[in-house]
């Protein structure tokens, strides 16, 4: 079991949204210490943590970030970027971009921590999919694609980290109150709620963890006929 209290956490894209509360939520568990990372390490704002400038798309920026944080014992993958990337209208320089930051920045920071966490005695990863890894639809077809990607990649390294002492907990989620859906007018669960359920996740070395309604008939939803997603389907073209 993974213990939130004395534990040593790094959060990428921890300056805000549900970064941010994931850093406030660590330290009210006990945590010794968070690193909060940020672009511009100067935004992140809780008087504890300590910020650290991370681009997830760049391997000497992610090299940087795991040689100031070498006593971490839980990552915390939460970076992400939705570009509202079309396949077919948008460029593809915006659909390669939520690849990159969705997909591959969570893969070269994992494979940047996995030595550090294995070397301080094995630990906890936190990856945060969407519940668009599970369903797609126009204005989100590429972040989509890259969150069930990331799902998938979750699903391979929890397998390839077990024997490693190291266990990945995959985050699901619909809509949540912070900067990537502001343009959104739905209901949203709390950054707070997020934060305190995947927190929960870890602690209790949970595979997976859906954090709202919608995750959870979404996932319910994938055994049904296609129909039952799309039901745009059997509408006349
Ligand atoms: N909000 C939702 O409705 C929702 C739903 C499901 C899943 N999610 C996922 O939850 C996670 C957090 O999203 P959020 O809602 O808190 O979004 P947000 O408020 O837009 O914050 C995005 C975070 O990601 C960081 N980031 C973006 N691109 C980066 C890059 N190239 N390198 C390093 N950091 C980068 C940002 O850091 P900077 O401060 O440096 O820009 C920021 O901290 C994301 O993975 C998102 O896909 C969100």
């Amino acid at each position: 079991m993974t213990s939130i209290k004395g534990s040593v956490a790094i959060v990428t894209g921890g300056s805000r949204g549900i970064g941010k509360a994931l850093v406030e939520a660590l330290y009210q568990r006990g945590a010794a210490k968070v690193y909060a990372t940020a672009r511009d390490p100067r935004t992140v704002t809780h008087p504890d943590a300590i910020p650290l400038a991370l681009e997830v798309t760049d391997p000497g920026s992610v090299a940087a970030a795991a040689d100031q944080a070498p006593d971490a014992t839980i990552l915390i993958n939460n970076a992400g970027v939705l570009l509202n990337a079309s396949f077919l209208d948008s460029s593809i320089d915006d659909v390669r971009r939520e690849f990159e930051v969705n997909f591959y920045g969570p893969l070269l920071t994992t494979r940047a921590f996995v030595p550090l966490l294995e070397r301080n005695g094995g630990g906890h990863i936190l990856n945060i999919h969407s519940v668009l890894s599970w369903f797609t639809a126009p204005g989100v077809e590429a972040y989509s694609a890259s969150k069930s990607a990331l799902w998938s990649q979750t699903n391979a390294l929890r397998l390839a980290l077990r024997p490693r002492g190291i266990n990945l907990t995959g985050l699901h989620v619909g809509y949540v109150d912070t900067d990537m859906a502001s343009g959104v007018d739905a209901a949203k669960t709390s950054p707070h709620s997020v934060a305190e359920q995947a927190l929960d996740g870890i602690e209790s070395d949970a595979p997976e963890v859906l954090a709202d309604d919608l995750s959870r008939q979404v996932k319910a939803g994938l055994s049904a006929d296609l129909t039952a997603l799309y039901p745009q389907l059997t509408a006349p073209r």
